[in-house]
């Protein structure tokens, strides 16, 4: 038996990267899903792939969100991915050089549009009475990034507001489940502006992960897998769960003398 049969799940940035593994991933348990993402034509490739609805969804956009909720107006499952670091054009946000519109555009997107994500979810899987809504934070969220200081604000405020939603639903007497995934790097198109295609991508790979326990970069599979569970009815009494998925980097602390080999 496929472990979403019958569900109807609405996945934010769905075109490409993690929303899109995770599409997949539901597709193939049996699910319905309805892709969303910026634009119609970036989704088209892997709707028609799939089989399945495609909507543009601007999640910062509350127009967007009550235009789904007409178009979608019940489901079982909700996975606000859809986030941006702010730093694609070589940006630094840190605390001290962050401008307002920097902080303001990173948060319009990842807080505002997991806040209508959340609120689009409640209401469209109250009429069942249960349901599941992921959240995509971040390592981010729970430790400080310097130089994306916006980025890991918006996250922690995933972190944060996914225990509010849980509660609020618990205390409803409603069996909508919130909970939250916090990846560490993994590879998508995010990456591909610091990467570059040149001779030391390699290199530059290896930096980025040299931190990691694990030393390599999660797999957008990897965090559809979880993402499978929490949608699924195997896991009633999780929520208000934050989940790592990030080769044990928070497990410890760079901090501490004697690391793995040293
Ligand atoms: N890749 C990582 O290393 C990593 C690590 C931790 C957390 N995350 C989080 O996972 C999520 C997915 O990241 P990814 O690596 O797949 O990113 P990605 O850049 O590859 O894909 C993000 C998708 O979101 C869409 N999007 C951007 N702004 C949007 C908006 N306003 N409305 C709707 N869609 C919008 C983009 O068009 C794109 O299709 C994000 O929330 C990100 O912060 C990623």
């Amino acid at each position: 038996m496929p472990r979403l049969d019958g569900k109807l799940c609405v996945v934010t940035g769905a075109a490409r990267g993690i929303g899109a593994a995770i599409a997949r991933a539901f597709v193939a348990e049996g699910a319905e899903v309805v892709l969303t993402d910026l634009s119609a034509e970036d989704l088209a490739p892997l709707a028609d792939t799939l089989g399945q609805l495609a909507l543009p969804l601007d999640v910062g956009s509350e127009e967007d969100w009550a235009a789904l909720a007409d178009a979608v107006p019940e489901c079982d499952v909700v996975v606000n991915n859809a986030g941006i670091t702010g730093l694609e054009d070589g940006a630094v946000h840190d605390p001290e050089h962050a401008t307002l519109a920097d902080w303001q555009a990173v948060h319009r997107v990842n807080t505002d549009g997991t806040f209508l994500g959340c609120r689009y979810a409640i209401r469209a899987m109250r009429p069942r009475g249960a349901g599941s809504i992921i959240n995509i934070s971040s390592r981010s969220g729970v430790v400080g990034i310097p130089a994306a200081a916006a980025y890991a604000a918006s996250k922690a405020a995933v972190r944060n507001h996914t225990k509010s939603v849980a509660l609020y639903c618990a205390g409803q007497g409603l069996n909508i489940r919130c909970n939250s995934i916090h990846p560490a790097a993994v590879l998508t198109p995010m990456w591909e502006p610091m990467l570059g295609d040149g001779p030391d991508r390699q290199q530059r790979m290896d930096a980025l992960v040299a931190d990691t326990p694990m030393r390599r970069f999660g797999r957008p599979e990897e965090i559809a897998a979880l993402s499978i569970l929490l949608a699924s009815d195997e896991c009633p009494y999780m929520t208000g769960a934050e989940l790592t998925v990030d080769g044990g980097i928070l497990a410890g602390s760079a901090g501490v003398p004697g690391g793995a080999e040293e």
